[in-house]
């Protein structure tokens, strides 16, 4: 497995994979911002809504490959406040189902926190739906709870959910 940081013209490339992982996760529950029903047609302008903000470095496109298939993706935006230039927040991390639980989405985590290092941002934030794969995983690598926001979010079927804020401080470089 590969984890890369991907520019624009390999966003554009990989535009139906992207997709592909988007469709999945929202038919399978996941509370990523959209409801059903939901096809390739959105999955691909969601996308391609995005493809500015990457192409700009304000959003950074994490993704895992393998075998050059792309199989998973997280985005850490940048903060552009001028009086936010140590934070960044997480997007959409997203893991293809046929390869879940082979430490893919820990992967693109610890990718996370190691290029928010090298861009001196060094408060991350993120919120996820409570009760799933997802906060587990946040927990297990230490991000800290800040609340649960009751009916945050209705899932793709319809169903107000909670979500929790989870915030983490990195250590500063040595
Ligand atoms: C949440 C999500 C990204 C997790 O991705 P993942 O690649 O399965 O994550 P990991 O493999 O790193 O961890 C998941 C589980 O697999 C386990 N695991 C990791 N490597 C493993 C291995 N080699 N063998 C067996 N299990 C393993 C982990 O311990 C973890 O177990 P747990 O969930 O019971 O605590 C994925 O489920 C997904 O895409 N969900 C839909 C979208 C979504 O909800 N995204 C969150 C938006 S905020």
């Amino acid at each position: 497995m590969r984890i890369a940081v991907i520019d624009e013209a390999e966003a554009k490339a990989q535009l139906g994979a992207l997709a592909e992982i988007l469709m999945q996760s929202i038919e399978d529950g996941a509370l990523v911002g959209f409801v059903l029903p939901f096809g390739t047609e959105q999955a691909r302008s969601y996308w391609q809504s995005i493809f500015r903000s990457v192409a700009e470095q304000e959003r950074l496109l994490i993704c895992a490959f393998v075998e050059n298939n792309l199989v998973g993706a997280v985005q850490l935006y940048l903060s552009t406040e001028p009086n936010a230039q140590h934070r960044a927040e997480v997007y959409k991390l997203l893991v293809h189902r046929d390869f879940q639980r082979q430490g893919i989405g820990s992967a693109l985590m610890a990718s996370v926190e190691e290029e928010a290092r090298k861009r001196n941002r060094f408060l991350l934030l993120l919120d996820t739906a409570e009760g799933g794969a997802s906060e587990r995983l946040y927990r297990r690598m230490n991000w800290q709870e800040v609340g649960v926001v009751p009916h945050h979010f209705v899932d793709p079927f319809g169903k107000p959910r909670a979500s929790i804020y989870f915030m983490k401080h990195l250590a500063p470089p040595n």
